[in-house]
């Protein structure tokens, strides 16, 4: 850094620090856990819509982005020390498998029925324990 921009405090060149630390440490570091939370959620929003109007190439993709979210919540988890981060990257790990292995598989309505059920028990349990 050779010239402070007009704007920039000295606290803000220390948060644009941390940016660039949490950035280098790659994007499922840097975005938060609140983050991916609220894509599951509006995520859930699309499996409803799908199960209402069912759509092959829809369900596909919402659970697609199911299995993308819960890979990267489980990366922000990955190595950590703590009981609750190891059951965190647990339940995530699980939770990606489960949309994964699905998102992999021709869905019909009954069958998509059935992977979301299975996904929304994984939010359900975790909440239950963590939220
Ligand atoms: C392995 C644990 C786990 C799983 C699985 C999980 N969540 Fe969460 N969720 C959390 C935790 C922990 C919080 C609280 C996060 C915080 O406030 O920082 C949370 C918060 C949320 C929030 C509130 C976000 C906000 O803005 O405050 C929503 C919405 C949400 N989860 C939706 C879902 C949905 C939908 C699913 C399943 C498709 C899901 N979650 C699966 C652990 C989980």
């Amino acid at each position: 850094m050779t010239q402070p921009r007009k704007s920039s405090s000295k606290l803000n060149r220390y948060i644009g620090a941390g940016l660039v630390l949490a950035a280098l440490a790659g994007p499922a570091v840097a975005a938060s856990l609140k983050s991916v939370m609220g894509s599951m959620g509006d995520n859930t929003a699309s499996a409803k819509a799908v199960l209402a109007n069912f759509d092959g190439k829809a369900a596909e993709q919402v659970l697609r982005r199911y299995a993308a979210d819960a890979a990267a919540a489980d990366a922000m988890f990955a190595g950590q020390g703590s009981a609750k981060e190891r059951d965190l990257h647990a339940r995530f790990s699980r939770m990606a498998v489960i949309a994964g292995t699905a998102s992999q598989q021709t869905q019909d309505k009954a069958s998509f029925r059935k992977a979301f059920v299975a996904v929304a028990a994984e939010c359900k349990s975790c909440h239950t324990a963590y939220k």
